[in-house]
């Protein structure tokens, strides 16, 4: 890989766009008001990023009519009352049809204030500026953006594409260290379904990436960026091969719910559901125990957590029932039928199901 490279596009005809990624992309004048050309804009950001990365936008877009929305940080805060907050804002400073919403954050922020976009005369234009490295890998590209519901993650949301994705790499060197540590689940599922070599290739810098190496970072994203961009532009509304980018998200997604007070992260709990996924797949006789054992093992390495909550199988399935992948009453899985491939399967049997929900990678 190379690391010149930072620009990857995703085709979808009249909404195709590129992703930028690399460093100082948020201090450079000239490069961001020619890929923000905007006259009004809201941007929408937390209160931990917002200091941190704010100043320097707004001195970057001088000129530009900026106002900022800053709200509390952390998954509680993707609700409708949130979304009502952004679209009074909006409706303050009279963001007009061709205004912008920015999104300042992790995929909190960037679920909610594309929503918000998506839902503002019915479509502004989005641009996400990710500082997480699960939402630079993921929640900022591909265009699905959602607030939950109490009854489950994600139900409320529409797919809204970003008119561009700036991808400041310089920005993951504040990330706490669970946080970075959970983006690296993402990347390992970008590996697992889509490409092998990239597998090897993080398997041989373990050690470049929990040092958060600048270079070792930049490729890594962009791997994964070409990957997701790839995937999105053939199947954009999820209508068939998107849905392997759920891959470890149906066992994840009950884990998250399970936990208390946000316990899990929501990349935590994906690769404790990717360790189960894994088991099914073998369990199904797609993969073997070796393959399952090389990815735990590189996930362990990574320091991500492997082992799933204990929960009756009940609970577990009353979860993943709600999980809004149920389709025709049946709940859908992904699984690894090879390296660098992955399927869907909506019918496992029962049994085969509850001996998965029973596993333990450390058994
Ligand atoms: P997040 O947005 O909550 O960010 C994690 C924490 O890190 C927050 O406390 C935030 O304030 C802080 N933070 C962010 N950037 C920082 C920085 N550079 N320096 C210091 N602190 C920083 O969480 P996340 O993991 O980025 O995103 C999780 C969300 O993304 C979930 O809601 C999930 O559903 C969603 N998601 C969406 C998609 C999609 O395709 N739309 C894909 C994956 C995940
Ligand atoms: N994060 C899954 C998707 O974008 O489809």
């Amino acid at each position: 890989m190379s690391e010149s490279i930072r620009d990857i596009e995703v085709s979808l005809g009249p909404r195709s766009y590129r992703i930028h990624s690399g460093p100082g992309l948020l201090r450079d004048e000239s490069w961001l008001c020619e890929r923000i050309p905007h006259r009004r804009i809201l941007l929408v950001s937390d209160e931990n990023v917002a200091p941190l990365y704010l100043d320097r936008l707004q001195a970057a877009l001088g000129e530009r009519e900026l106002h900022s929305q800053v709200i509390p940080a952390g998954e509680a805060e993707k609700t409708l009352a949130r979304l009502g907050e952004i679209h009074d804002h909006c409706a303050q400073i009279g963001l007009p049809r061709d205004g912008v919403i920015l999104a300042l954050g992790g995929g909190v922020i960037s679920d909610l204030a594309g929503f918000a976009a998506a839902t503002w005369h019915r479509g502004v234009d989005f641009i996400p500026l990710p500082t997480t490295l699960l939402a630079q890998v993921d929640a900022a590209v591909g265009g699905k953006t959602a607030i939950n519901h109490p009854s489950g993650k994600n139900l409320i949301g529409a797919f809204h594409q970003p008119r561009a994705v700036i991808a400041d790499s310089d920005t993951l060197t504040s990330l706490p260290e669970r946080e970075y540590r959970a983006g690296l689940a993402e990347v390992i599922k970008h590996a697992v379904i889509a490409d092998p070599h990239l597998l090897h290739w993080l398997e041989a810098r373990v050690r470049q990436i929990k040092e958060r190496d600048p270079g070792t970072l930049a490729d890594t994203v962009i791997a994964c960026c070409r990957i997701k961009a790839k995937i999105v532009s053939e199947d954009e509304t999820e209508q068939g091969r998107r849905a392997i980018l759920n891959f470890g998200h149906t066992f994840g997604h009950a884990i998250e719910t399970a936990g208390k007070h946000g316990e899990w992260l929501h990349g935590e709990a994906v690769a404790a559901g990717m360790a189960l996924a894994l088991e099914l797949s073998r369990r199904l006789e797609l993969i073997d125990e070796d393959y399952r054992n090389r990815i735990i093992g590189l996930m362990k390495a990574l320091e991500l957590p492997v082992e799933a909550p204990r929960m009756p199988p009940e609970q577990w399935l009353d979860l993943m029932g709600r999980d809004k992948k149920v389709s025709a009453g049946r709940i859908r899985f992904i699984v690894v039928d090879g390296p660098g491939s992955a399927v869907v399967r909506d019918a496992v049997d029962p049994a085969t199901l509850h001996e998965v929900l029973q596993w333990s990678p450390s058994r």
